[in-house]
């Protein structure tokens, strides 16, 4: 597969606080992901993306948005065939800067596969499953498996020296994943593609 058919996929880091613990899952499946052939990826930090609190006139499901920062952010989700989001779990729920970045932009998440790596005391089942719904109303794809970073192996890494490659199961579970984004993408891409070149309705 040249690069230019490779379906390219966004891995998002979920927390921009300082000291985060997020960094290390996302370099973790970043360099699982690097090794395939059948996707590109490419890392975005939100912290390059410095979003106001949502402030715009109207959703952008309506319209372009105003703000600088936002349109730059929405033209980098526009290069991208899919996302995998790596998130923490904050009362339950995503982080407040993950769900303002989604809210950000519209068209630009439509028809393309999202999925999911999660840290923390249930490796983010929670947030996950919330994080899923949203992505419905952004008319993307969330796939079914995940990766999730739980209790024992989060504190393992944090706190007693551990690595990944101590817990093999999540290597295991990053190939279902991605092995189920690559699917979707390819699928999607190809149909978005027929869409503009009237292929298909
Ligand atoms: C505001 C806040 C709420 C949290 N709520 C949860 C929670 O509901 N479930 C959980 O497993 N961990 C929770 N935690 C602990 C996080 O899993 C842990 O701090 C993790 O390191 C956060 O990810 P980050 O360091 O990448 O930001 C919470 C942490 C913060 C800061």
């Amino acid at each position: 597969m040249t690069q230019q058919q490779q379906p390219r996929i966004g891995i998002v880091i979920g927390s921009t606080r300082e000291g985060r613990f997020g960094e290390k899952p996302t370099h973790w499946i970043h360099e699982i992901a690097k090794q395939r052939t059948d996707l590109a990826f490419e890392l975005i930090d939100l912290r390059d993306h410095p979003l106001p609190f949502f402030n715009e006139p109207r959703s952008p499901a309506y319209g372009p948005v105003n703000n600088e920062a936002a349109q730059l952010w929405a033209g980098k989700l526009a290069t991208l065939d899919g996302l995998i989001i790596v998130t923490p779990e904050y009362n339950h729920g995503p982080s407040a800067v993950l769900k303002n970045a989604l809210d950000y932009a519209y068209k630009e998440f439509n028809h393309k596969p999202i999925g999911f790596v999660g840290y923390g005391g249930v490796g983010a089942a929670r947030a996950i499953e919330q994080l899923r719904l949203i992505a419905i109303e952004l008319q993307m794809a969330p796939v079914a498996h995940a990766v999730h970073v739980g209790m024992m192996e989060s504190l393992g890494i944090m706190q007693q020296g551990k690595t990944f490659e101590d817990f093999p199961h999540l290597a295991q579970a990053a190939k279902r994943l991605l092995d189920e984004i690559s699917w979707w993408a390819r699928v999607l891409k190809l149909a978005r593609e027929g869409m503009t070149t009237g292929v298909a309705a």
